[in-house]
């Protein structure tokens, strides 16, 4: 999608006019009102056709911000307000897309805003160029180049508290895409006399003051230096600190900031030592020391300081102490030393001092270049920006103020030479006729100063060259000689001078006027200056420091390369740089920022009139509209021109089909602008005169009104149309929405009210259908009933008659057979009493017996034994047969189920058996033990471990193993033995330990006695005289005494072939050794609850007590 481009202007809300080529009249005073007018607005820029205004708004304004590199970037010059970005813009992108070298002349005076705006430009294009890391160091490292020389090369002046004290011109090389690639500094004529004295109301170069109030206590150690500036010489006292600077913080900022230049710690470290012995260098002074010869020779006063600097710089003390107090000088192999005197000895020190500085600044400027220096062969497209002194007028110039100002001079020169021929070849380009107008050219005042035969310059260097006595005064003499006819220069020394009579002008002094003003030149310090001398014992001395910045900075201390040849005086060197310089911004396309200064008290809102007609005078600003105006005062390429006022023709709106140029005609014709009004040129319109172009500006304004009113007009048509369609649309979609629903709701109701009808009408019918069905069904059934009725009359009827016919038929035959027997029997009466009586009953008999076991055979009961069911006797003769048969059935079946027994069921059986033919009816505990299956081995002797010597010790098979309560003969107590019983013994063991206590082989038992009642106690009788009869019988006492007296009989059986007598009887004797005891049995104590007790009564009774 194309983007929509809002074409805008910088006609486009102007306040007074953005290009002052367009001002209306042209004067002085107009010119100086509209600039307050726009100041007063904050706008501080404004154009000269494509020269930038800046005026100094000493405040920061919200006009730098990144929105605003946003808004200026890619537009053309002439489509915003003015602003630096505009012109900065312009150049990178001219030098981007058009491959033209570029540079950023910035001028105007001190304190205008050069500075500032030369690090706007810079920042402006760093913003716009390529990103990208390398891009970004190469950027940052460019920028950060600004604080290092802003704080060696700046300081406070009475016109600005950061005033460059050296001209600054950096290339900023870009390549093929306009991505920066590095730069290259050159540095012009620092302004070295300020370390050692500077004007009231000024400081020395920031960085001492950096330093003092910046560097950490340690830093200062090492340093030897001390936080107090008064504690300093070179440092003027009465401004050492000035109001919004922070000169702790800028000293981070500057040490930060060469560490992004690429500045290593060692040489941080030396630049600073140097610096500090600059300032201890003032702190060295002199007395004066009477010799012989009457010669003045000087002393240190106090070596300390000297000791310090050597110790700082590693130079011998006693060396620098000579060098101070000695001067040698070599002429034709010969060396003659002669001594200072103690102005001599300050003037060696203070330009030692002068020099350790300025030397040091022109390396710092070296090695910054040695950083950012471009790593590409390949061809750099360059961007120059100029930062040059300012032109100085102060109350005591000297040779610096010469130099700064004959730079401006040329400056200026370049300026004239290039917006006219820029202004010229325009012209030419477009074929428009050029017609020649009057400025003032200033040639004639760079030809006083540089011209190679009379100028000053050359004056100053033949004087400082000749032999013989050379003062300031001398060079004044032939400068008065030289120039005194020469329109700017004014001096009161010739004799025949206009000037004689002017007091203003002292006689130490000549002035030049200046295209910027008259300034009066102190003649005092110029052949000095300009020869710039150090004495060699000084620069040997430095030479010979171990610290190896210094060393570096005086190459001309070593012996080995002496050089007799003098160096080139100050002035031919500022003067060859500056033609080089010169000749560098000819070859390139020129950009011009020119600096003013609204006031002289840096006071934001101030704009003092004649301080900045002043300067408008000396730019030759007006002169400079005026040129851009000669013949025409405004141009414009024909397609914005077209695109800006083609509303103000029919034919032009809103599409122009031809070519621009066509376009513009018919525009211009249809508006009637007079002919000699304007000219066409090859790509551009231009406008004779500005009223012209307000007119269609104001034309432009008025139809821009109607056409917005008419495109109001269209849209609040549309929109209350579509409003009106979307509305209309909406209503109808609701309509429909609303019917759907609406017939919807009464459809259903319908629908309801139907079904209700309906199955109101169904219901009716289908009742009277019931009705009918009803009717019908009743009636149906009256009709069968009806026939069922006479049917059954008639079947009745019929049946009676058929009985009556059969009755009457049977009592015929009964009759008959009545009759028949009676005469049967009456003819065979004779024949039946004989035979046929006794055959009848016996068949009756047969017949009923068949039937009985017939019976029989479907009513047997079970084939359980103990099932008591047996049919009843149907008839009573067969009483006994019934009977019998029952006897049999039982017999049978008990067989039956006898059969199914195993052996050893059989075994348990005969057991159980034995019990009963032993014990039924006879003792009362016998019914108990009927239920209970005979288990003998109780005691599972073999499978616990405890009893495992019992088992040994009995090898044959148990019985019975079972624990018993051997009853105590003495006191009737129970003890629990274990009672074991094989097949040839019965044994008793002790329960706990297993230990036999007694073995009776079963020969030995004679009689086994117990009471009728329900106890378990019996006595076991023993053979008198056998083996185990000593302790006389067992009275015991079990739980399954008919199971062991079962047991024991059958073993006693088996084993000696003999019955063993079982004796039941409530009193029976017991043998206890030599005593019979008897045991008797009391019935119904309830002493001790269910079990019986047992208790000695005498020696002769033992009673148990069986509940
Ligand atoms: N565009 C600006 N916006 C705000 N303040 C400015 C601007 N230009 C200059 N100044 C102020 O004016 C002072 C002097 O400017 P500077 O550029 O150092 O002057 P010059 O280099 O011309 O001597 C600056 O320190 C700053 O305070
Ligand atoms: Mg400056």
């Amino acid at each position: 999608m194309a983007k929509m481009e809002v074409k805008t202007s910088l006609l486009d809300n102007m306040i007074g006019v953005g290009d002052m080529v367009l001002l209306e009249p042209l004067d002085e005073d107009s010119f100086i009102n509209n600039l307050k007018k726009r100041f007063d607005h904050s706008e501080v820029y404004t154009y000269i056709g494509s020269v930038v205004i800046s005026i100094n708004p000493y405040r920061s304004l919200p006009i730098y911000t990144p929105e605003k590199v946003e808004e200026y970037r890619n537009r053309n010059f002439y489509e915003l307000s003015p602003h630096i970005f505009a012109l900065s813009d312009e150049a990178y992108r001219s030098l981007r897309d058009q491959d033209k070298d570029q540079c950023i002349l910035i001028t105007g005076e001190s304190g205008a805003g050069k500075t500032e705006a030369s690090k706007l430009v810079m920042s402006y294009v760093a913003a716009v160029c390529g990103k990208g890391a390398e891009v970004n160091q190469v950027k940052e490292q460019l920028l950060q180049s600004n604080p290092v020389l802003e704080a060696f090369g700046n300081a406070k002046t009475v016109r600005n508290d950061n005033s460059s004290r050296f001209g600054k011109y950096m290339d900023i090389e870009f390549d093929f895409k306009g991505d920066p690639l590095g730069g290259v500094i050159s540095n012009y004529l620092l302004e070295k006399s300020r370390v050692v004295k500077q004007p009231r109301g000024e400081r020395n170069f920031h960085i001492f003051y950096q330093i003092l109030s910046g560097a950490s206590e340690d830093f200062l150690c090492k340093l030897k230096l001390e936080r107090d500036f008064s504690r300093y010489n070179y440092l003027g006292l009465d401004s050492a600190k000035v109001n919004g600077v922070d000169d702790a913080a800028n000293f981070r900022t500057v040490r930060n900031a060469m560490q992004i230049v690429g500045f290593m710690d060692h040489e941080t470290q030396s630049v600073f030592e140097v610096v500090a012995a600059v300032l201890k260098l003032g702190n060295i002074e002199f007395k004066p020391e009477s010799r012989v010869n009457g010669l003045d020779e000087s002393k240190i006063k106090d070596k300390n300081e000297l000791k310090e600097i050597c110790e700082l710089t590693g130079i011998d003390q006693s060396v620098l102490e000579r060098a101070f107090s000695f001067r040698t000088v070599e002429a034709k192999q010969e060396k003659v030393s002669t001594t200072l005197n103690v102005a001599q000895a300050y003037y060696a020190r203070d330009a030692l001092a002068k020099n350790l500085y300025s030397r040091l600044f022109s390396w710092l400027v070296t090695r910054i270049n040695e950083s950012i220096k471009a790593q590409t062969k390949v061809r750099k497209k360059v961007m120059g920006v100029l930062d040059i002194y300012g032109f100085e007028i102060f109350e005591d110039n000297s040779f610096e103020q010469f130099i700064i100002n004959y730079c401006n001079e040329k400056l200026q020169q370049i300026f004239i030479e290039l917006t006219l021929k820029e202004e010229q070849e325009e012209y030419i380009r477009e074929g428009i006729e050029w017609t020649h107008i009057e400025y003032f050219n200033n040639a004639i005042i760079c030809d006083l100063i540089e011209n190679n035969q009379t100028g000053i310059l050359a004056m100053l260097d033949e004087e400082c060259l000749r032999p013989g006595t050379v003062t300031d005064d001398t060079f004044l003499e032939k400068l008065n000689q030289v120039c005194a006819t020469h329109q700017h220069f004014e001096s009161r020394m010739s004799k025949c001078s206009r000037f004689l009579n002017d007091t203003s002008l002292p006689h130490s002094c000549f002035r030049i006027q200046h295209y910027a003003g008259k300034v009066m030149y102190q003649v005092e310090g110029f052949v000095d200056k300009n020869n710039d001398l150090l004495y060699r014992d000084l620069s040997q001395a430095m030479w010979k420091a171990s610290h190896s910045l210094i060393k570096a900075l005086f190459p001309e201390g070593n012996p080995a390369k002496i050089n007799l040849k003098r160096p080139p005086t100050a002035g031919s060197q500022f003067k060859a740089s500056v033609a080089t310089l010169m000749k560098n911004l000819q070859t390139k396309n020129p950009n011009y920022i020119r600096c003013i200064k609204p006031n002289d008290k840096k006071a934001a809102h101030i704009f003092n009139d004649a301080l900045v007609c002043h300067q408008i005078r000396y730019l030759g600003l007006l002169e400079n509209v005026r040129v851009r105006r000669a013949g025409y005062a405004f141009r414009q390429a024909y397609e914005p021109c077209l695109e800006r006022y083609k509303m103000l023709c029919k034919q032009t709106w809103p599409h122009w089909r031809g070519l621009a140029r066509a376009g513009v005609e018919v525009l211009f014709n249809e508006l009637e602008i007079p002919e000699e009004e304007f000219s066409f040129g090859r790509s551009k319109i231009f406008i004779r005169n500005p009223r012209t172009l307000f007119k269609l500006e104001d034309l432009r304004k008025q139809r821009l009104e109607d056409l917005a009113t008419l495109i109001e007009k269209i849209y609040r048509g549309w929109k209350c149309r579509t409003r009106f369609l979307l509305m209309k649309k909406s209503q109808i979609v609701i309509a429909s929405w609303y019917r759907r629903y609406a017939q919807q709701k009464k459809y259903q109701k319908i629908k309801s009210s139907a079904i209700i009808v309906q199955s109101y009408i169904r219901g009716w019918k289908a009742r009277k259908l019931l009705r009918e069905l009803k009717h019908q069904k009743r009636c149906n059934e009256a009709a069968t009933i009806i026939a069922a009725y006479w049917h059954g009359t008639q079947a009745r009827r019929e049946l009676r008659r058929l009985k009556e016919e059969a009755r009457n038929k049977h009592a015929i035959a009964v009759i008959w057979a009545y009759w028949l027997g009676y005469k049967v029997r009456r003819e065979y009466r004779k024949f039946f009493r004989a035979n046929a009586g006794r055959k009848i009953y016996e068949f009756t008999l047969q017949r009923l017996m068949q039937k009985y076991f017939l019976e029989m055979k479907n009513k047997m009961p079970s084939l359980s034994p103990i099932d008591k069911n047996w049919p009843a006797r149907p008839y009573l003769f067969l009483d006994s047969t019934h009977k019998e048969l029952k006897r049999i059935f039982h017999l049978w079946r008990c067989k039956k189920y006898r059969d199914q027994f195993t052996d050893q069921q059989k075994l348990i059986y005969e057991e159980k058996l034995e019990a009963s033919e032993l014990f039924k009816d006879k003792k009362a505990l016998y019914p108990a033990s009927v239920g209970q299956p005979f288990q003998g081995a109780y005691l599972e002797i073999s499978k616990n471990p405890k009893y495992k010597k019992l088992k040994d010790a009995v090898d044959e098979k148990i019985i019975i193993a079972e624990v018993v309560n051997k009853i105590n003969r003495a006191n009737g107590k129970a003890t629990s033995r274990i009672f074991l019983l094989t097949k040839n013994n019965v044994l008793l063991a002790d329960q706990k330990s297993g230990n036999i206590k007694s073995e009776v082989p079963l020969g030995d038992v004679t009689k086994v006695s117990m009471s009728s009642q329900n106890d378990g106690f019996f006595a076991v009788h023993l053979k008198e005289g056998s083996g185990a009869a000593g302790k006389g019988d067992f009275l015991l006492s079990s739980d399954h005494l008919i199971e062991m007296a079962t047991k024991l009989y059958r073993t006693t059986l088996s084993q000696t072939k003999q019955k063993l007598n079982i004796e039941i009887s409530d009193e029976f004797l017991v043998q206890f050794r030599q005593d019979k005891v008897c045991v008797k049995f009391i019935q119904g104590s309830q002493k001790n609850g269910n079990i019986p007790t047992c208790k000695r009564k005498n020696n002769r009774l033992l009673e148990v007590a069986v509940p």
